[in-house]
């Protein structure tokens, strides 16, 4: 806490609006928690839906709180004000902290991030929510890498605390006191890391699914693993955890890992992830993954 104040008292930016890039689990979740710290916040996607989506999201999230008597329908009627959903890339224009959050796919961020830089306003900063692919690589063909660094949300960003906040090789000290600044505007912890492939949690997280995997390989029950680490006090299993994420997320990841380092993170085959996302089973975002969501109203797993 204390380390993180001082490192925010380096920021000379004035966080009066933010953006996100991409409307999904993540963006929908920065835009929302952005608007709800009194932050207001573009949200940008290339479809309507998924825009759609991001402000429904927002809705429930805020209803609940109206729900629980947290809130006044006038304050939830405010928040959803201020955040703009578009398809347009000049809405962006003179934004303080654009934070990327496409899909998991090197060339398709290099591309996305790039035509950002254009739209920051004077003095701000870029930044992606990318799980896996190092900063300094995503950084490359940036004019300002400087002002560039990796902001690595934990999902569902309103619900959790931690922020990693990764520092590219070319990343000034100026950008990660504003991302730290613009962090605990939105009511985060956040730990700065150096650069590698996967930072710091997902480090730790994926070598534990590719355990998985392996288990799973050798013939063990899936869904009992999930038991086992629930009964032992993990909040869930991997493979409900693996429907929460988004298994095509989780697959872009792990082919990210595989390229980068091979020898850790290599693919397992025959692999239960890849059979899921090759029928287009992503988890709860498609109703049905390890589990299906489809018939209880909870969103309970059966
Ligand atoms: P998602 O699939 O829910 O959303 C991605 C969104 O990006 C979609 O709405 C898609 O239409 C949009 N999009 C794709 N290309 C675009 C473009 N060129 N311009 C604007 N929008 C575009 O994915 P999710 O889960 O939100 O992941 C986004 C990023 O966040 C990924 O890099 C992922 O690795 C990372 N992340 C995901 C976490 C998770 O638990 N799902 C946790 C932390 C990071």
């Amino acid at each position: 806490g204390k380390v993180a104040k001082k490192l925010a008292k380096g920021s000379n930016l004035k966080i009066d609006q933010a953006a996100v890039i991409g409307a999904g689990i993540m963006g929908g979740g920065v835009a929302y928690q952005s608007a709800f710290r009194g932050i207001p916040a573009v949200m940008k996607d290339i479809n309507q839906d998924a825009l759609d989506l991001g402000i429904n999201e927002a809705d429930k999230l805020l209803a609940k709180k109206v729900r629980q008597g947290r809130m006044s329908e006038e304050k939830k009627a405010e928040i959803l004000s201020t955040i703009t959903p578009t398809l347009e890339d000049k809405d962006l224009n003179g934004t303080q902290v654009i934070v990327e959050a496409v899909v998991e796919n090197p060339e398709v961020k290099a591309k996305v991030l790039a035509d950002l830089e254009d739209h920051i306003g004077e003095g701000g900063v870029l930044v992606s929510n990318t799980s896996t692919i190092s900063i300094t690589r995503l950084a490359k063909n940036l004019k300002r890498p400087d002002k560039f660094a990796g902001m690595h949300f934990f999902n569902p960003v309103h619900a959790m605390p931690l922020v990693e906040i990764i520092r590219g090789e070319e990343t000034s000290d100026e950008t990660i006191a504003d991302v730290v600044a613009y962090s605990l505007a939105l009511g985060k912890k956040p730990i700065v890391v150096n650069d590698c492939p996967a930072f710091l949690v997902n480090r730790v997280l994926f070598p534990y699914f590719r355990a998985y995997e392996l288990l799973i390989r050798d013939g063990l029950d899936m869904y009992r693993i999930d038991k086992v680490m629930e009964t032992w006090g993990w909040p869930m299993g991997p493979a409900y955890l693996s429907d929460v994420c988004g298994i095509d997320t989780i697959r872009h990841c792990q082919d990210v890992l595989a390229t980068d380092l091979p020898d850790r993170m290599s693919l397992v085959e025959p692999s239960v992830m890849d059979a899921l996302y090759q029928q287009k089973r992503f988890g709860q975002k498609t109703d049905t993954g390890f589990f299906s969501y489809q018939q209880d109203a909870k969103g309970r797993p059966q």
